[in-house]
């Protein structure tokens, strides 16, 4: 059963589960149509099921490995993400002036901010794109040691440290006082991108993750503004199908309730845990079945031609 038809099915007299309200009890009167859809997860219609369910369909909509509802909004998917791919110590790379939730995030996790800046375009007084050699030249900078080892295949580390001989026979220019640390902590373990920027500022996703790929990082691309792109060629290219984490809010652009979002993962990671850690176990299943509906709409016919025309007209 769809979540949507779940709550249509719900309206019955006597409600012994939590909600307290009962959908009768205690009501709002103006909100009184919106309490009759909620319940909660001690419903006997099993509305976990109907959730799980509806994710998988989600899945097979954005052609990913997972795609997770979120009533917390992109802030709650970029925490996760970042709670599910690194572990306490790991260093994250994130833009200076990003949303507020990607620094939040790294501290939740225990991890090391490490900054980029973006150069301003001068006219308009905004941040330009993410490029990938800006994230290949500063890991390139910072992390020198681990990504040119790995390449070489010449150095060989030993407690941690590189032996001189092999330092001074590295073809890269390297300070040679620098005792490079090539254990795993001293990599980036994952990169926040944010694509599009709230003004609309898209990067090339493909050629980052290729950087990304190459130094073993996880990408989590903010895509908080760009929940239409999957639904029309007339849009930039979305992230969905190419990081290994893609976060849109679907109350920003895409039509949804404030603050529905969905989490989008490619990797082999599992986004559980990490959602059971900032999340409620009580969600609220009319948000949900609204994402439900929501999706539906954007990935139909109607919903495309819709999102067409609207380009269309603005253009
Ligand atoms: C670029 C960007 N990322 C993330 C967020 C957080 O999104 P939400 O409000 O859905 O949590 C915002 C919100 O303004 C944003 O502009």
């Amino acid at each position: 059963m769809s979540l949507i038809s779940l709550l249509r099915k719900n309206n019955r007299k006597t409600l012994f589960t939590t909600p307290s309200h009962g959908q009768k009890f205690f009501i709002f009167n103006k909100f009184r149509q919106f309490y009759k859809y909620d319940i909660s997860e001690t419903d006997t219609h099993n509305p976990e099921q109907a959730l799980q369910k509806a994710q998988e369909r989600a899945t097979k909509i954005y052609k990913t490995k997972s795609t997770r509802f979120l009533t917390n909004g992109s802030t709650s998917g970029v925490i996760a993400s970042v709670l599910a791919c690194t572990k306490k110590g790991d260093k994250v790379l994130i833009w200076r002036n990003a949303h507020m939730c990607h620094l939040n995030a790294v501290k939740l996790a225990g991890c090391e901010p490490v900054f980029y800046d973006l150069p301003v375009d001068n006219e308009w007084g905004i941040a330009e794109e993410t490029k990938a050699e800006y994230i290949s030249n500063f890991i390139a900078a910072k992390q020198l040691s681990s990504r040119a080892a790995k390449k070489s295949g010449k150095w060989k580390v030993e407690n941690g440290k590189l032996d001189n001989f092999q330092l001074s026979t590295f073809n890269f220019q390297l300070d040679k006082n620098l005792s490079p640390d090539t254990s795993p902590s001293n990599a980036i373990k994952a990169v926040i991108v944010t694509s599009p920027t709230y003004e609309g500022i898209v990067s090339d996703i493909k050629a980052i993750k290729k950087v990304c790929e190459e130094n073993d990082a996880y990408l989590i691309v903010d895509e908080a503004h760009g929940a239409l792109y999957p639904f029309s060629e007339k849009l930039p290219q979305s992230a969905v199908n190419i990081a290994d984490f893609t976060i849109q809010s679907l109350h920003k652009t895409a039509g949804g309730l404030n603050p529905t979002a969905l989490l989008h993962v490619n990797c082999n990671l599992d986004v559980s845990n990490a959602l059971s850690m900032i999340n409620t176990t009580s969600p609220s299943y009319p948000l949900l079945a609204s994402i439900e509906a929501n999706i539906n709409y954007l990935n139909s016919k109607k919903g495309r031609k819709k999102i067409d025309e609207l380009i269309e007209n603005i253009l």
